[in-house]
């Protein structure tokens, strides 16, 4: 599916006036064609060329990370990757769980998949392209997992520069895509320093009401081993998940995350159940149910991630046509 864009949201997207877009038009860098209704739209190569011309293009590569089990991390990046597709942005999310939850949720069935990140990862000879799948939303792709992952571990302790073998694979694609995302498994294996090493940013799910200390000092400890070994620095982030305001502690929860994570917090993530359904129905709830809290929760964490502010401009959501 191709998503398009009025000339509305390319305003918004790339922070230009409508004279901009129409000098821009009239110089044929852009070229909106018109629908049945004759307004404009705008393709995402559009929108690609505004980024451009404005210099507003951003790179990241961001793991999702969490050895705490079933906090979102799957729910993250199955709805964060195509709302940074909404905003006109490429996009690839890499399965690295040998649960495959995300693949899968994508409507990929890891049994028929020739290669995944477990070839990535421990065979020489696959690159990323001949990992990379397409996924029914243009602008979004993604690199597989299937159940191999659960003894690549294994596998990779044996090789030399372990931990920079997926940052180093990943290299002849960074052009293609403006975010990349990982999906890790709960722990702290030599899969998840992989993701931590490709990455420029982490975002922590994690949810108030199972709230670890413990897991937070652990990664902590491996943020601070990445910096002082490797001179690697992430920009780490806390994102609360499944929050529910009517659940008594959610206040007093949350004030304490923000005490220890000053500066760091994204906006939370609330409690939908349209969430936990999208999965189901092998779209993510950006598309299936544009308009749920948990559609909106995610469009606005795309926007914090791409321009630093937690305004949810677009209420209506949009649908690809
Ligand atoms: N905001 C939310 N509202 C309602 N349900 C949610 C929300 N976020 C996640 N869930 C549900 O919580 C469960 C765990 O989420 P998810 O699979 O994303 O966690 P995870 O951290 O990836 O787990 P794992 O560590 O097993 O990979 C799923 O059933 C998911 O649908
Ligand atoms: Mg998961």
């Amino acid at each position: 599916m191709k998503h398009t864009f009025t000339a509305g949201r390319v305003r918004q997207i790339a922070g230009v006036t409508r004279e901009q877009i129409l000098s821009w038009e009239s110089e044929g860098l852009i070229r909106p064609r018109r629908n049945a209704r004759n307004h404009r739209v705008f393709s995402s190569e559009d929108v690609r060329r505004v980024l451009e011309i404005t210099g507003a293009v951003v790179h990241k590569r961001i793991a999702v990370v969490n050895q705490k089990g079933g906090v979102g991390k799957t729910t993250t990046v199955f709805n964060l990757a195509p709302a940074l597709v909404v905003e006109g942005r490429r996009v690839l999310a890499v399965d690295l769980d040998a649960q495959a939850n995300l693949t899968v949720s994508f409507g990929k069935s890891p049994d028929d998949l020739r290669l995944t990140s477990h070839d990535l990862l421990v065979d020489d000879e696959t690159g990323a392209e001949d990992a990379i799948v397409t996924t029914e939303w243009e602008g979004l792709d993604l690199i597989p997992a299937d159940i191999r992952l659960a003894s690549a571990d294994v596998l990779l302790r044996e090789m030399i520069m372990r931990e920079r073998i997926l940052a180093a694979k990943l290299e002849p694609v960074l052009d293609r895509y403006d975010i990349i995302l990982f999906d890790c498994p709960p722990n702290l294996s030599t899969i998840t320093i992989n993701a931590l090493v490709a990455s420029t940013d982490a975002i922590l799910p994690m949810e108030t009401q199972v709230y670890s200390v413990k897991a937070v000092e652990d990664l902590t400890k491996t943020f601070r081993l990445l910096a002082s070994r490797m001179n690697h620095h992430l920009n780490v982030r806390v994102l609360p998940t499944k929050i529910d305001r009517r659940v008594k502690m959610t206040g007093e929860f949350l004030a304490s995350m923000e005490e220890s994570f000053a500066g760091r917090m994204l906006t939370p993530i609330r409690t939908d159940a349209n969430l936990a359904k999208a999965p189901i129905a092998r779209e993510p709830a950006i598309f299936a149910f544009p308009n749920s809290r948990g559609a909106r929760d995610y469009r606005r964490l795309a926007r914090e991630i791409l321009e630093g502010t937690g305004e949810d401009l677009s209420p209506n959501g949009s649908r690809p046509s």
